[in-house]
């Protein structure tokens, strides 16, 4: 598995423990930055893991800011990106599950390290339902 990571500067020190956690379960993890607590644009980063993941260069893409709703709303921009804003892992299950997710965005400033790893882990093993979903997603796609 493959999955591309980025944050702004609110998200760098979540962004830093759970490429560590996915390295350590040997997962490929392509970093698109920040790399330090300095100040930054959090599209910048959002933009480079969303084109990513649509260029199926990774299976996922994981993105973090202060609220995580800047940088899932700029990755939601993109077509072929449905980037879901988790703060729980049942949350994370059901947009896998029902939304077929394939960006988890975390509130880095509002979870804890605990509770994100809980939603890093949930999110890569859930396989979407398909079924009466596949329509839903299809009708946001097709806009
Ligand atoms: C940065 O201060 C903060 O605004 C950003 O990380 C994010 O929360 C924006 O949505």
């Amino acid at each position: 598995m493959k999955i591309a990571i980025g944050s702004d500067h609110a998200g760098f020190s979540l962004k830093v423990i759970l490429k560590n956690y996915l390295e350590e379960k040997g997962i490929q993890v392509n970093d698109f930055g920040t790399f330090t607590e300095e100040s930054v644009d959090y599209p910048d980063f959002a933009h480079p893991v969303a084109e990513s993941v649509e260029k199926k260069e990774v299976d996922f893409g994981i993105i973090m800011c202060g609220t995580g709703n800047g940088i899932n709303i700029a990755a939601n921009k993109h077509k072929g990106i449905r980037a879901a804003l988790c703060w729980n892992s049942d949350i994370a299950i059901l947009s896998r599950q029902h939304n077929d997710a394939n960006i988890l965005t975390l509130p880095a400033r509002f979870i804890s390290k605990e509770e994100a790893i809980k939603c890093v882990e949930s999110f890569i093993k859930t396989l979407f339902e398909g079924g009466r979903h596949y329509g839903r997603v299809k009708k946001i796609s097709d806009f």
